[in-house]
C-alpha cells in the first residue's frame, strides 16, 4: 500500500522523524488499536535496521498477551513484572537492555536476541500495551532510539488503545 524508504545515512533523528510521519499517515483517522499496532509494527520493521522482532503485547485482564508483530512466533502470555516486557509494564517505564543475558528474568523467545528495548503504551495513566523491539546485535538500542520510540508511542496515544 505504502512504500516508505528509510534514510540510508543512519541519522537516527531523521530516521525517527520519517518513521513518525509514516506512522501518522497510515494510522490517521483509524480508531482500531489492533489494526494500528499491526501497521506500526510493520513500519518499524521496514524502517529500523538490525531487528529480529518488533511488535506489541497488550494488557488483557492483568497480563500481557501477544499482539501484532513482525518476526518469529513469540511467547503468548507474560505476567506483570516478568521479563523485560513485564518489567516495563509493571513500572510504566521504558527498559533499555544492552545485554539481555544480564537482565534478571529475561524471557528468551528467540535465542538470537542479544539486546532489547521495551516502551510502555500509557493512556490516561494506565499501561494498555508495550512495544517490544529485539535485536541480534548487542547494545543495538541507545538513548536516541529510546527518545524516538517514546515520542512515537506518545504521539499515537489513543490510536493504540
Ligand atoms: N524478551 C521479552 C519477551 C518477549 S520476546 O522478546 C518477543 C521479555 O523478556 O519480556
Amino acid at each position: 500500500m505504502f512504500d516508505f524508504k528509510a534514510p540510508a545515512d543512519g541519522d537516527k533523528s531523521k530516521l525517527y522523524a520519517d518513521l513518525l510521519s509514516a506512522v501518522e499517515a497510515v494510522t490517521d483517522g483509524e480508531p482500531d488499536p489492533i489494526a494500528n499496532m499491526a501497521n506500526v509494527a510493520a513500519l518499524i520493521w521496514q524502517f529500523l535496521p538490525d531487528l529480529n522482532w518488533a511488535g506489541f503485547y497488550r494488557m488483557v485482564e492483568g497480563e500481557l498477551v501477544l499482539g501484532p508483530f513482525q518476526g518469529k512466533p513469540a511467547c503468548i502470555r507474560i505476567p506483570l513484572g516478568r521479563g523485560v516486557c513485564g518489567t516495563a509494564a509493571a513500572k510504566g517505564e521504558t527498559q533499555l537492555v544492552e545485554d539481555v543475558h544480564a537482565f534478571p528474568g529475561h524471557i528468551a523467545c528467540d535465542a538470537a536476541s542479544a539486546s532489547e528495548i521495551v516502551v510502555p503504551v500509557t493512556v490516561d495513566g494506565r499501561v494498555v500495551a508495550v512495544l517490544d523491539l529485539d535485536s541480534p546485535v548487542p547494545a543495538r538500542f541507545d538513548i536516541a532510539d529510546q527518545n524516538g520510540l517514546e515520542m512515537l508511542i506518545e504521539r499515537m496515544g489513543t490510536r493504540l488503545a
